[in-house]
């Protein structure tokens, strides 16, 4: 019997409702071959709904949200100056996007750093260095640290303001990445780097002695350790020897934009938030403010979060894998996009539609 699936979209803000625009349209392009039916149900969030509704993730929408089987989010986020409109608790990062993360308890974020052999030349770095692409699984632990520990603004007896933010994990919290990241090894190279700072943070001390103790079920997979800052540069000098990766909440979110950076573009970085019971799909980067509006957003970052989408809550892999050689062969076939366009020379460049509208030509020829 067909399935059924409900899926919450959240458009979001800036280039948001542009990228999802072609990310729907790549999934109804797939729907047939599914043997499954999508039912779609819009719901505000994030900066507009601000504006629109009062509140940056509204009642409505946590119900909707509540009820899907799957949620695909589009980037949220204004501009500096708009923001100063809206008190800083009601900003779309802090009203929306963290209790989003938080509701879902969506912990382990997957951000694949792709770029198949034929498009290494999209990346800034040297062709020595890029040659024969690039595959990076980056895992990012999404609940956790310095984003949701204890915070504390005030004046001190001396008179002095002061702010304090803690990172916080628990063992539990720590075990339940590990895991995700040990069988992600498993799956792929069986290397896994755990990226740290043991030599200043207790935080780490403590994450790696949680490491030691879930690599004893898995001694297939070696453990290679290093310290974020040095991670930050081997990713730049010589990316090729990752392949999965793990670290906490907010090493993940500078790593994951500086391997976009590898790339060539954050609009290359779709991602999965992962919880038990529900998940989420969003590109890596923000609205991108700069460029909204003007229809030449590179919408991969999302058609790419619904092939993650297709594969870890539907289990349609193939139809994942269909989506991902259609993007390789609107590349390799000499179109891109504005953002790669430097990298690319001779390609002809495509706005977001036209973009969506080749991708669309390679599934279905
Ligand atoms: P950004 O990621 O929006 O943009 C950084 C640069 O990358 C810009 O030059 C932008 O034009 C470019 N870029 C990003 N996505 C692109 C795409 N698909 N195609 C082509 N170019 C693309 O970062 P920012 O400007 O620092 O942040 C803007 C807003 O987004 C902020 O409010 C921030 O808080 C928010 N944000 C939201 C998310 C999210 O929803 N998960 C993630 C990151 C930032
Ligand atoms: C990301 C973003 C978010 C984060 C912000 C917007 C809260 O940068 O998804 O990477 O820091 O996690
Ligand atoms: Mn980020």
């Amino acid at each position: 019997m067909e399935k059924k699936y409900k899926i919450a979209v959240l458009e979001g803000d800036g280039i948001g409702p542009e990228i999802m625009k072609e990310a729907v349209r790549v999934l109804r392009a797939v729907e047939p071959q599914c043997e499954a039916r999508f039912e779609l149900e819009y719901a505000p969030f994030g900066g507009q709904a601000y504006f629109d509704h009062g509140k940056a993730f509204p009642e409505a929408t946590k119900k909707v949200c509540d009820e899907a089987d799957a949620i695909l989010k589009g980037p949220i986020g204004l501009s500096h100056e708009k923001s100063k409109e809206i008190p800083v608790e009601e900003r779309p990062e802090r009203g929306a996007l963290l209790p989003l993360r938080e509701r879902y308890h969506t912990y382990a974020n997957f951000r694949p750093v792709v770029l198949p052999p034929e498009l290494a030349h999209l990346s800034p770095l040297k062709a020595r260095v890029v040659e024969g692409g690039i595959d990076i699984m980056i895992i990012r632990e999404l609940v956790g640290g310095l984003y949701f520990g204890q915070k504390e603004q005030g004046t001190a007896e001396c008179g002095k303001r002061f702010v304090r933010e803690t990172l916080e994990y628990d063992e539990a919290q720590v075990r339940q990445i590990m895991i995700v990241a040990f069988e992600e090894a498993r799956k792929r190279k069986k290397i896994l780097h755990n990226v740290h700072k043991s030599n200043v943070l207790m935080s780490s001390v403590f994450w790696n002695k949680v490491l030691d103790e879930v690599a004893v079920d898995y001694p297939d997979v070696t453990v290679r350790q290093i310290i974020v800052d040095a991670a930050a540069a081997a990713l730049v000098i010589n990316p090729r020897q990752f392949d999965v990766m793990v670290m906490e909440n907010m090493f993940g979110d500078i790593l994951s934009d500086l391997a976009g950076g590898v790339l060539g573009s954050l609009g290359l970085m779709p991602s999965a938030c992962v919880g038990a019971e529900k998940s989420y799909y969003e590109p890596a980067h923000g609205s991108a403010p700069d460029i909204a509006g003007k229809g030449l957003a590179n919408p991969y970052s999302m058609i790419g979060s619904v092939a993650l989408m297709l594969e870890k809550s539907f289990g349609l892999e193939s139809q994942a894998q269909r989506i991902y050689a259609a993007v390789r062969k609107v590349f390799g076939g000499g179109y891109t996009t504005s953002d790669l366009a430097d990298s690319d020379r001779g390609a002809q460049v495509l706005g977001t539609s036209a973009f969506g509208d080749k991708v669309i030509e390679a599934l279905t020829s």
